[in-house]
C-alpha cells in the first residue's frame, strides 16, 4: 500500500505539477488547458518537407546546449511527436503568424508560412521549464498543454549593433542574431562603417580594410577621455564571412540591413582613400577618439570620384546582401566642411543647390536613385529628411520622434528608434559602476514606448514599420558588456514591437521577466541586475 502510495504522488508530481508559462513577448491568445506533454529523447520531430527543417534544427540545437538532448526527426509518427507544418491562413495573411496546440500526447505547431513556423519554435522553446539548469541526467521534462494562436503587431522589429567603434568576431555576431530570433525579432541593423573603422572588406577597394579598418590607439575613458592607449586595434570581416553571417540569419528569419554611412562618419574610408574627401591633400587617419562631431573633416566631398567609389562599394554590399533595404545613413554632416572646400561650392553651383542642405538631399536622391535601380530601398537617419526627401526612402527617427512623425505624415515608411529610450548604449541604472553613454533609459521607459506616436492620425500611423534598439560601442568593448546593456532592455522591446497594444500591462511583464531572467542564466548571459518594480 505504501509503495502505491509513493507512486501515486511520483507520478502526481511528475504529470500534474503546473509550470508556469512567461512568454514574451506576449501572444495574442494564450488559453491553459490541463496536463502536460513529456518531452524525452523518445519525442520526435515531425516534418513533413524540408521547408521547416532550419525551424526543427533550431529547436533541436537549443535543447541539445541547454537540456543535453536531441530529437530525431521523422516523417511519420503515431504519438510522442513534436510537428512542425506550414500551412497558410486565409483569415489571417501576417506571414509570421503561427497556431501552436499542446496536448497530452503531441504538440502541433502550424505557422502561416515557414518564418510563422520559426516565430512559433520561439514560443515553444519558453515552454520548456528554467527552474532547472541544464538536465544532463533528466531525460524528459514536460511542457504545458496550451493553445496558442499569435502574430507580430509590427512588420520591422530590429537590433542594431556598431561594429566600427568595437569590433566583435563572427561568432559573436551569430550569438548576437540567436538572441534576436529568441525574442522574435527579424532585422538585423549592422552599422559596418564609420570614423573609428571600415568593417566590411571592399575587393575593388583593399585599402579600405587594409588601412581603414585600424586604428593606431583609443580613447581612454569617457569623452574627452584621459589619454589614448596607443594601441593598435581593429578587425574586419572579409565577404566570405559576410555570407556566412547572412545565411546563419536567413535560417532564422532574419534580415541584416547592412549600413554604409555617408557623406558623413567617413575617417575610415578617407584614411584609405584620400580622394575622396574635400581637402584630398590632408592627412585622414582612422579616428581614434569618439564625440567628433564637427571637430573633424570626416565628410565626402561631392565629386565624380566620390559618386563612383559609393556606387562600386553598394554594388559589392547589394551582391552580400539580400535585404530590400539598404541602410546608407545621411546622419550627422557638418556642412561646414563643405561651405569651406571650393570643389564642393562649384558643385552645387553647377547643380543649382541653394544651400549645403540641398547638397546632402541631392547627394541622398542620388545614391537612393541608384539603389531603386538595383530592385532596392534605402534606409537613412532622420537627417534625410533635410532639404527634401528622397521619393521612396524609408526614414530611422533616432533625434526623437519628430522625424519619423514628419516622414510618416509624408506617406513615408518610418522605422521609430528614438535615442530616449531605443538607445541602448545609455544606462539602465541611475548609479552605474560601468562607463556609459550619456542618457538613462531603464526597462520601463522602453516598457511603456509605443512606436506608433499619438500625434499620428489612422492613416499615417500606417507608415510605421516598427522599432528598433540601437548599440553603439564607443562604451562597449566587449561582449560581456553588449549583454549587460541589451538584457533585460531587449525581452521589454520585443513585447512593444510584437505584442498587441491592448495587452500591455507592466505588471504582468514584471511576473513573466522572472521566468525570463531564469532564462538569462540558462543561456548563461551576462544581463544588468536592474530594479524590476
Ligand atoms: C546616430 O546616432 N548618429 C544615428
Amino acid at each position: 500500500m505504501k509503495k502505491i502510495i509513493l507512486l501515486f504522488f511520483i507520478l502526481t508530481s511528475l504529470f500534474s505539477f503546473s509550470q508556469e508559462i512567461n512568454i514574451i513577448p506576449k501572444p495574442v491568445e494564450l488559453k491553459t488547458g490541463k496536463g502536460n506533454f513529456i518531452l524525452s529523447s523518445k519525442t520526435v520531430i515531425l516534418l513533413q518537407d524540408d521547408a521547416n527543417k532550419s525551424s526543427a534544427h533550431f529547436f533541436n540545437d537549443y535543447l541539445k546546449k541547454y537540456y543535453g538532448i536531441e530529437l530525431k526527426l521523422a516523417n511519420s509518427a503515431k504519438d510522442n511527436f513534436i510537428s512542425l507544418k506550414t500551412r497558410p491562413n486565409n483569415s489571417n495573411p501576417n506571414p509570421e503568424g503561427y497556431n501552436l496546440k499542446v496536448n497530452n500526447t503531441s504538440v502541433d505547431l502550424t505557422g502561416f508560412s515557414n518564418e510563422g513556423t520559426f516565430r512559433g519554435v520561439q514560443t515553444l522553446i519558453q515552454l520548456l521549464p528554467v527552474d532547472r539548469q541544464p538536465v544532463t541526467t533528466q531525460q524528459q521534462f514536460s511542457i504545458p498543454v496550451v493553445t496558442i494562436t499569435d502574430y507580430p503587431r509590427f512588420p520591422y522589429r530590429g537590433m542594431h549593433l556598431d561594429v566600427s567603434r568595437h569590433f566583435f568576431p563572427v561568432d559573436y555576431i551569430k550569438k548576437y542574431i540567436d538572441f534576436l530570433a529568441l525574442h522574435k525579432m527579424n532585422y538585423f541593423h549592422w552599422h559596418l562603417t564609420d570614423d573609428q573603422g571600415w568593417r566590411i572588406e571592399i575587393k575593388k577597394y583593399p585599402k579600405l580594410i587594409e588601412i581603414g579598418s585600424w586604428r593606431d590607439g583609443t580613447i581612454i575613458g569617457k569623452y574627452p577621455g584621459t589619454g589614448n592607449d596607443g594601441i593598435r586595434y581593429g578587425g574586419y570581416y572579409t565577404q566570405d564571412q559576410i555570407k556566412e553571417i547572412v545565411k546563419y540569419a536567413a535560417d532564422r528569419f532574419i534580415t541584416i540591413v547592412p549600413e554604409i554611412d555617408m557623406p558623413g562618419h567617413n575617417m575610415a574610408a578617407l584614411a584609405a582613400y584620400p580622394q575622396l574627401g574635400t581637402r584630398p591633400d590632408s592627412i585622414y587617419k582612422v579616428a581614434q577618439t569618439w564625440g567628433i562631431f564637427g571637430k573633424m573633416n570626416n565628410v565626402l566631398a561631392p565629386t565624380d570620384f566620390t559618386f563612383q567609389f559609393i556606387q562600386d562599394v553598394l554594388t559589392e554590399v547589394m551582391q552580400l546582401f539580400p535585404s530590400k533595404y539598404i541602410h546608407i545613413g545621411g546622419d550627422e554632416v557638418f556642412k561646414k566642411w563643405w561651405k569651406d572646400c571650393s570643389t564642393c561650392q562649384q558643385f552645387m553651383k553647377t547643380n543649382k543647390l541653394k544651400d549645403e542642405n540641398e547638397l546632402q538631399s541631392y547627394f541622398i536622391h542620388r545614391i537612393e536613385k541608384f539603389v531603386n535601380s538595383k530592385g532596392r530601398t534605402i534606409i537613412g537617419w532622420d537627417e534625410i529628411l533635410e532639404g527634401g526627401l528622397a521619393p521612396n526612402a524609408v526614414v530611422m527617427s533616432w533625434r526623437g520622434e519628430k522625424g519619423g512623425i514628419a516622414a510618416a505624415r509624408q506617406n513615408h515608411y518610418v522605422v521609430m528608434t528614438p535615442g530616449s529610450p531605443l538607445y541602448f548604449n545609455h544606462s539602465q541604472l541611475q548609479k552605474d559602476d560601468s562607463l556609459t553613454a550619456g542618457g538613462y533609459d531603464p526597462i520601463q521607459s522602453v516598457y511603456n514606448y509605443d512606436p506608433v506616436s499619438k500625434e499620428l492620425n489612422g492613416k499615417q500611423a500606417k507608415y510605421i514599420l516598427g522599432a528598433q534598439g540601437n548599440l553603439w560601442t564607443e562604451y562597449i568593448s566587449n561582449e560581456r558588456k553588449v549583454e549587460y546593456m541589451i538584457f533585460p532592455r531587449m525581452s521589454a522591446l520585443s513585447e512593444i514591437v510584437w505584442s498587441k497594444k491592448e495587452d500591455r500591462n507592466w505588471k504582468d511583464f514584471k511576473k513573466r521577466m522572472t521566468g525570463q531572467i531564469k532564462r538569462y542564466d540558462l543561456w548563461k548571459v551576462n544581463y544588468c541586475k536592474t530594479p524590476i518594480r
